[in-house]
């Protein structure tokens, strides 16, 4: 109902509303004010010494497992195997005991995630869980629990859950990567005050509810979309993506950019929107010539950089969003949100079900 809403039109944008306060809230969690640093419970196990982590979760979560694969990998030179939950509980990867295994998960009762779960445990795998719900049944059965402070998502889609699960997975990686020793003092201060910075940078992106829906208006006429990104931004692609088709109806897919080559380049044409998350960064440049090779074959771009990439995206872009220009460890948190923003608008002007989008459940507890 409307109270429950506040005002808002559907649960979801009220949600996506509050991603600076959860983010804000996740991370007083999590750094200790007075030293700036990532406090973690104490652990059952030593950071330090765990040769390797398997990260599994499903939807959403699971996209959000691979930004954490990208970060542990690179800051914390942690290797890491990463798998939807449906296909590890049936995978029989190698494993060496005291592995970490590090599930995701909002509900914390996902059939598919708890049956992983149980396969780790019983292979003397360490588990730590990523949960919002920290009364379910895989925070019973974790080794340690670290908490998203989401509060209750209501609508289908995951949104704030998402932001808050990322913003776990970058103070476990800052974590991690002290207790290994890969990450100097002055680095380490670096990446807390961009974390601590995110609130308010995430803020300023609901200033560009415009341009957003602008560029709703030219997805919305799609029947096809293609999502592109590099590195961190691949899985922000796939959750732009999963987000789209799930409450709009219309078909998208998500490609490392430069991968599109090898084969959802014959798609494009005029009728097939690019939606693309690239800020200013090392990989700025291999990602505008992938825009550009698109733009030649008549794609329609469509895309989401900072304030340094402004200039040059506006140049060969039909539609641009310009986000505030973070720190590249936290740019896959800022850029998820515009991106579930754009899903979120088209879905409204497709006039779906928003919240509750057909043959989709919030909690999926069979298998
Ligand atoms: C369902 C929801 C998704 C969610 C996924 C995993 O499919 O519709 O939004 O990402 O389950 O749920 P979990 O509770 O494990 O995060």
């Amino acid at each position: 109902d409307s109270v429950g809403k506040d005002g808002y039109r559907h649960y979801m944008e009220k949600e996506l509303h509050e991603h600076p306060q959860v983010i804000g809230q996740t991370l007083q969690r999590m750094v200790d004010p007075s030293t700036r640093r990532i406090v973690l419970p104490d652990l059952p196990f030593d950071l330090a010494r765990v040769p390797r982590a398997i990260i599994t979760a499903c939807g959403s979560a699971f996209y959000a497992g691979m930004v954490g694969r990208y970060w542990l990998e690179d800051i914390a030179r942690l290797p890491v195997d990463i798998d939807v939950a449906s296909e590890m509980r049936y995978r029989n990867p190698p494993l060496v005991s005291g592995s970490l295994g590090l599930l995701i998960s909002q509900s914390g009762e996902t059939a598919d995630t708890l049956a992983a779960l149980r396969g780790l445990r019983e292979r003397a795998v360490h588990i730590l869980s990523v949960l919002n719900v920290e009364h379910s049944t895989m925070a019973r059965e974790s080794d340690l629990v670290l908490g998203t402070v989401a509060g209750p998502e209501i609508s289908v889609a995951s949104t704030k859950a998402f932001t808050a699960q990322l913003t776990v997975l970058a103070c476990l990686t800052v974590a991690t990567a002290r207790a290994r020793g890969t990450l100097k003092a002055s680095d380490e201060e670096e990446l807390v005050a961009a974390l601590l910075d995110l609130p308010s940078r995430v803020a300023d992106v609901f200033g560009q509810g415009d341009a957003i829906r602008q560029m709703a208006r030219v997805v919305a006429e799609a029947r096809d979309v293609l999502y592109l990104g590099r590195g961190s931004m691949v899985p922000v692609a796939m959750e732009g993506a999963l987000k789209l088709k799930e409450i709009s109806y219309i078909h998208a897919e998500a490609y490392a950019a430069g991968e599109m080559k090898h084969g959802p380049i014959s798609l494009i044409d005029g009728n097939v929107p690019i939606v693309a998350a690239v800020p200013s960064g090392p990989l700025f440049d291999k990602t505008s010539s992938n825009l550009q090779e698109a733009k030649a074959r008549g794609g329609r771009l469509l895309v989401f950089t900072d304030t340094e990439g402004a200039g040059r995206m506006s140049a060969m872009a039909e539609r641009v969003v310009v986000l505030p220009r973070v720190h590249g460890f936290v740019a896959p948190i800022l850029h998820a949100i515009p991106m579930q923003m754009l899903a979120y608008e088209v879905a409204v002007l497709k006039g779906t079900d928003v919240d509750q989008p057909r043959n989709l459940a919030k909690s999926v507890t069979v298998e």
